[in-house]
């Protein structure tokens, strides 16, 4: 049985919707049900339902977008780097495999030579490079509060999308913004994360940090073109002429745009199809 946490959320409905399909017998618990922000109630938790596995979606992301993060300052370093503390001593105490669903947030650009960050690279945007947003800084320090955690796994999502229209979802906010900003990333496609996080749960995975994006990267035109050309909007996307105006007419805090490199998790055996046939698959299949 594996134990979710903030299975309500939009990363947590696409767990629960992979353990329906795979019929995995799963426990989904709210803090409204069992407070698992203090860590005696989710020791209790894990005792009262033995768990193999507890699967942490667990976190504030803020809403529409980042910004919510500067308002709601004390919800956004509880949720992403004082929990993650809390569950690492439940489980290291009650002895139980984890992973925590982490983000590629804490980078900003690509290597010199344009390739992608490591998991064996440091978090260049972050409270420790002083450059970053206050969401940025609270997922990275989430990750240095798991550094040497026992039996757990990091996974770093990066701008989910799929084939399904959603606020959450990137290629539903590049059709509804109404200018875009022009970047470079890695983007996880949100079945194909979820799975991988699962293909670790259940196999034997080494536990560790893992960059959990479709192999490669686009820019923001590619993936406006790609909507254009499947007829998903008919629209005539527009453009900030640079960073600075998107700053200054569009955004309250500076956004991660990075290139990560996932070949970690593919040599681990974990299935993630390239970014641009992921995201031909999403719109091909798109459901308004
Ligand atoms: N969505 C993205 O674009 C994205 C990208 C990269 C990484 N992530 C990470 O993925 C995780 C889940 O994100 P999400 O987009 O699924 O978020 P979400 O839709 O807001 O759901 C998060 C869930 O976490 C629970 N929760 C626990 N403590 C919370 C707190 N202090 N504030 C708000 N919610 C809290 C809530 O569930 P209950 O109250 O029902 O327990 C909530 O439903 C987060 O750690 C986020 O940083 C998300």
């Amino acid at each position: 049985m594996i134990l979710l946490l903030g299975g309500s959320g939009y990363v947590g409905t696409a767990f629960r919707q992979l353990l329906d399909t795979k019929s995995i017998s799963y426990r989904s618990v709210a803090r409204a049900d069992v407070d698992y922000t203090q860590r005696d109630s989710l020791i209790h938790l894990i005792r009262e339902t033995n768990p193999s596995f507890l699967i942490n979606a667990a976190g504030y992301s803020g809403k529409p977008n980042v910004d919510a993060c500067e308002l709601h300052r004390s919800d956004c370093l509880f949720g992403n780097a004082v929990l993650p503390g809390v569950i690492r001593e439940a489980c290291e105490q009650t002895n139980l495999r984890w992973g925590h669903v982490s983000s590629g947030c804490i980078f900003t650009g690509a290597k010199p030579d344009g390739s992608g960050f490591t998991e064996s690279d440091r978090p260049n945007f972050s409270f420790r490079t002083n450059n970053c947003s206050f969401y940025s800084g609270c997922k990275a320090l989430g990750e240095e509060v798991l550094e040497g955690a026992e039996n757990c796994y990091i996974w770093r999502l990066r701008i989910p999308f799929n084939n399904v229209d959603s606020p959450r979802n990137y290629i539903s906010k590049l059709m509804n913004y109404d200018c875009l900003l022009s970047a470079r990333n890695s983007l996880s496609e949100l079945s194909d994360f979820v799975a991988a996080c699962l293909h670790c749960a259940q196999n034997d995975v080494a536990p560790g940090i893992y960059n959990l994006t479709n192999p490669g990267d686009v820019t923001t035109e590619d993936v406006v073109e790609m909507i254009s050309r499947h007829g998903l909007s008919n629209k005539k996307f527009r453009f900030f002429a640079s960073e600075d105006e998107f700053m200054q007419v569009a955004a309250k805090t500076p956004r991660s745009n990075c290139v990560l490199d996932s070949s970690k998790a593919v040599a681990a055996g974990i299935q993630l199809p390239d970014v641009h046939d992921a995201l031909e698959a999403a719109m091909k299949n798109w459901e308004s």
